[in-house]
């Protein structure tokens, strides 16, 4: 397999030895200044500090080396490509008309309870067919391939009949296998999202997921992990208690939308041993306890604060709290139609005090256990070559500017990704 040496960069924050969890001083991150790596076929080889990347560089350029060399000409700063651990941009239509709306005062519930919403997108993703969900999926994950985003969980719940969440699994499934420059994608099942008018009450339609969708989503290995929203409006924690623990019997790790308007989620997640739980707007020190003594990761989302106008998830608590705080977009049509992972992320931190280190992790190391994901998010020998390059001479240059600073060196599995996709490359 082919040899790859790169570098050097100004930095390389490499999130390896952190602690899983709890608050992080920026003095803990390991920084490489002047060093590099060694890619071999998809995966780090080797990360080098400047010595040893002068070393393997001289080697490199030997006659007949079997190890190329690209070298890197500018200032830049790199970091492990960023996971995005909780969206929603496998859909078809736009709630624009909603977002105007709710800018002139409607609330979400409000639009909702009228039957728009997540009822509307719905009705748009029922009527388009697999090939369409597929296309616009895939523009959307390579916007996010674009902003740095190396892996991305994508949820189905936009269906809430057997046909269409099996129809978006399999979409999502078709962009993630077979076109290429993509994220990888990571499928949930959230057909627990809000009950469909069919069904008469939250349990029938629980049940009904249990026996008709859950066994050929497994079958088919369309998903590996279960989600519920769990909330006023949506399913009350006692019946989310039932649906999660028959979901981990059947081999399912649960993931649940907890506490947004109101507390109730948390608990189950923490009850059923949820992998993640995810918003936790109005979480207190309570509902902390329990996930921290669960060892559930907390997904903060900003992306929804934003687009609700609401306040954001109390990240800094939560650290405190000594919690595993992982940071993802929600992108999804009605509550976050931003996407901008970095810049969420960025204003999250400044508005809740997290250090550059705690809001990287978030984005890096600390996401990919909210996936359960061993071989990414952090610049070591043997984890996947996602890694991205911003053109700047310190880390700190990529929060102050919020956003705003995109990265200009992308790798995905070792290949470099080019801005315009098609066969002319960009
Ligand atoms: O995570 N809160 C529930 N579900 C999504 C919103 C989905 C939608 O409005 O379409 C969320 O914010
Ligand atoms: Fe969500």
């Amino acid at each position: 397999m082919a040899k790859q040496l790169l570098g050097p960069f100004a930095e390389m924050v490499t999130m390896d030895h952190l602690p899983e969890k709890g608050p992080l001083l920026d003095e803990r991150l390991e920084i490489i200044r002047d060093g590099g790596v060694i890619i071999e076929g998809d995966r780090i080889l080797d990360v080098l500090d400047e010595e040893r990347f002068k070393q393997v560089k001289a080697l490199a350029e030997m006659k007949g080396s079997p190890l190329g060399h690209t070298p890197i000409r500018r200032k830049m700063v790199l970091l492990p490509g960023l996971i995005d651990c909780h969206t929603h941009i496998c859909y078809a239509g736009s709630r624009a008309k909603e977002y105007s709306k709710r800018i002139s005062g409607e609330s979400y519930l409000q639009i909702s309870e009228r039957g728009g919403g997540i009822m509307s997108t719905v009705r748009s993703t029922r009527q388009a067919t697999e090939e369409e969900l597929a296309s616009t999926l895939a523009e959307r994950a390579f916007e996010h391939l674009l902003r740095g985003v190396t892996t991305c969980e994508v949820k189905s719940g936009y269906g809430l009949d057997l046909e269409t969440e099996i129809k978006m699994l399999r979409a999502i499934r078709r962009v993630d296998g077979s076109i290429d420059p993509m994220p990888r994608l990571v499928p949930t099942c959230l057909a627990a999202h809000v009950r469909p008018p069919e069904f008469r009450t939250d349990q029938q339609y629980l049940d009904f997921l249990v026996s008709k969708l859950l066994p050929p989503v497994k079958r088919e290995g369309l998903a590996n992990r279960v989600d519920i929203y769990v909330d006023r409006g949506a399913f009350a924690p006692e019946l989310a208690d039932g649906y999660l623990f028959q979901a981990k019997n059947m081999g399912f790790t649960p993931v649940v939308h907890a506490d947004q308007f109101v507390v109730g989620g948390a608990a189950v997640a923490a009850r059923v041993g949820a992998i993640s739980a995810d918003h936790l707007e109005r979480s207190t020190e309570r509902e902390f306890k329990w996930l921290r003594d669960k060892g559930v990761v907390a997904v903060a989302l900003p992306g929804s604060s934003l687009g609700l106008g609401d306040p954001f998830a109390p990240a800094r608590h939560m650290l405190d709290a000594g919690l595993c705080v992982a940071i993802a977009s929600d992108w999804n049509p009605g509550t976050a139609p931003m996407g901008g992972l970095l810049t969420q992320a960025s204003l999250l931190s400044a508005n809740q005090r997290l250090t550059a280190a705690e809001t990287f992790a978030g984005l890096t190391i600390r996401a990919a256990r909210a996936l359960g994901l061993e071989d990414r998010g952090a610049i070591m020998t043997d984890h996947l070559a996602d890694l991205i390059g911003f053109n700047c001479d310190s880390y700190e240059e990529i929060l102050y500017r919020q956003g705003a600073l995109s990265p200009s060196l992308i790798i995905k599995g070792g290949k470099r990704i080019m801005r315009a996709p098609g066969p002319t490359g960009g």
